[in-house]
């Protein structure tokens, strides 16, 4: 197979939700990663239930907002509110990601970032973290609707005027790879934490353990 565009998701494939959490570990103490959990499956819960409702607001807005809530469910101290959302600007990406996107670049094929992120947040987690690989960064916010809807996953085949077949699309999130794999990509799940996949009618074409493995498909 002949593919022509690599797009990745951002939050959790490349950049790694917990870091803004984990920065934060001395204050919040041992409850930090459950709390950091709690708050990215709220955040997630409120992409899909906007969507259904909808009631667009963008992922900055849904980002403060499941972080209230987390906080108050985990007795987070509120003064530690803009520390967190600060972070989560600059989250860190994971150690193999600069390097796989080196390599992938020397290929000819289009690189991209598919994600639910605002324009800003995904220029500002690009440009702070050194990543100049990408030939395109497309926001939900051009549809003003939250993945999995296929308006979403159109983005990268209406601009790059190809078929789904010829995407590889990767995530590490189980939902987002049946999703866009529903839709027709070649979904690859980046099972980073061996954990378990869905029942959602698509199984990945491909599992691997983090970016690397990337290399010996495309
Ligand atoms: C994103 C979320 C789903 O970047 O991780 O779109």
């Amino acid at each position: 197979m002949d593919f022509k565009a690599v797009v990745f998701d951002a939050y959790g494939t490349l950049f790694d939700v917990n870091s803004a959490a984990e920065k934060c570990k001395h204050k919040i103490g041992d409850k930090w990663e459950a709390f950091a959990n709690f708050w990215r499956t709220t955040q997630l819960e409120y992409t899909w239930l906007r969507s259904l409702m909808k009631r667009h607001k963008d992922f900055w807005q849904i980002t403060e907002d499941s972080l209230d809530k987390s906080m108050n469910v985990f007795n987070v101290d509120t003064s530690m509110k803009n520390e967190l959302l600060n972070l989560y600007k600059v989250l860190s990406p994971y150690p193999e990601v600069k390097e796989v996107l080196t390599d992938l670049k020397k290929k000819n094929l289009k690189l991209a970032i598919l994600s639910n992120g605002t324009p800003d947040l995904i220029n500002e987690l690009v440009s702070t973290n050194n990543l100049d690989a990408f030939d395109d960064l497309f926001s939900i916010e051009a549809v003003k609707i939250y993945k999995p809807d296929s308006k979403v996953y159109n983005l990268p085949v209406n601009k790059y005027k190809i078929q789904p077949k010829e995407v590889v699309f990767l995530s590490a999130n189980t939902w987002d790879v049946s999703g866009g794999g529903n839709f027709g990509y070649n979904a690859v799940w980046v099972n980073r934490n061996n954990s378990h996949f869905d029942n959602l009618d698509y199984k990945p074409k491909k599992e691997i353990k983090n970016l690397k493995g990337l290399l010996e498909i495309v």
